[in-house]
């Protein structure tokens, strides 16, 4: 496996790779990887000929520097995990290569990015498309991974392909969860033991929703969820939202439309963490 720190050795890589006549996977990461992210590594090593997994911890997307700087850093670990993955090469440059000049381009996703993430994290879909974007055209990949955990995430650079015409397919992947539910993520390694065990609350009240639903309205439905974790201590919930899965409109009614996500966004002492069920 070979490690990369700049555009210009990647695209080297990727010429050779490509010769070879290797159709290529990119796997965009920040690393702190976990299952989750061995999950769409995996399938993107079974369906390409060459995997890149880019590990960088994107300033532009975060709009709390608290947050950018408590963000688990862990590149060592990463890279042993992705080398047993069989990762043909990992692209982790420096924010001095991704961003030589500040990136100014602004993004316009309506209505995708005006509710939800978008409004609670100002900037932070704007980021995510800078940096997304500049890895698309940096390695040109066949196939990007990314998985279903950032739902709105994923439907944003959905829209970002079809905006830039972007010649590549955007595979969506399920979430991975722990055995008891709780949904992996980075910032999960910032829990303390005795808050991981409070944020289960956080998958509980989502998979009881969806058979509590079977019998009671849209509305209830929320409210329930709303609930449960307003009754548990140490979680404060930031929203939960049960939209169109298309649109990411919030719904009112279980016949508004045949495809509907819950989506909820919790604070876990300092730990934002995010998770979603469908329901429809
Ligand atoms: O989902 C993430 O880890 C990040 O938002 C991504 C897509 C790697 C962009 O920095």
């Amino acid at each position: 496996m070979l490690i990369v720190n700049t555009i210009e050795q990647l695209r080297l890589f990727l010429t050779a790779a490509r010769a070879e006549g290797n159709s290529i996977g990119l796997v965009p990461t920040m690393g702190a990887l976990h299952e989750g992210h061995a999950s769409l590594v995996e399938r993107s090593v079974r369906e390409n000929g060459t995997t890149v997994v880019s590990v960088f911890v994107n300033p532009t997307q975060f709009n709390d520097k608290g947050d950018l700087e408590r963000y688990p850093r862990t590149l060592e670990a990463d890279c042993c995990l992705l080398e047993k993955l069989e990762v043909d090469c990992v692209f982790a440059p420096s924010v001095e290569e991704v961003y030589p000049e500040p990136d100014t381009r602004i993004f316009d996703f309506a209505p995708l990015d005006k509710v939800m993430e978008g409004i609670y994290r100002p900037g932070h879909f704007n980021g995510v498309a800078q940096i997304v974007s500049k890895l698309f055209m940096f390695v040109e990949p066949d196939r990007a991974y990314f998985g279903e955990k950032d739902f709105q995430q994923l439907a944003i650079i959905r829209e970002m392909v079809r905006q830039l015409s972007f010649n590549l397919e955007i595979i969506g992947c399920p979430i991975v969860r722990e055995q008891d539910g709780l949904a992996l993520s980075s910032r999960n390694a910032l829990l303390t033991n005795e808050q991981r065990h409070t944020a289960l609350a956080i998958s509980k009240s989502l998979f009881s929703s969806v058979k509590y639903a079977k019998e009671h309205t849209l509305i209830e439905t929320k409210q329930m969820v709303e609930a449960a974790i307003a009754a548990t201590e140490g979680l404060e919930l930031e929203y939960y939202e049960i939209v169109d899965g298309n649109t990411l409109q919030p719904v009112t009614a279980w016949t508004d439309t045949d495809y509907i996500v819950g989506c909820i966004t919790v604070y876990c002492g300092k730990v934002r963490l995010i998770d979603n069920i469908r329901y429809k």
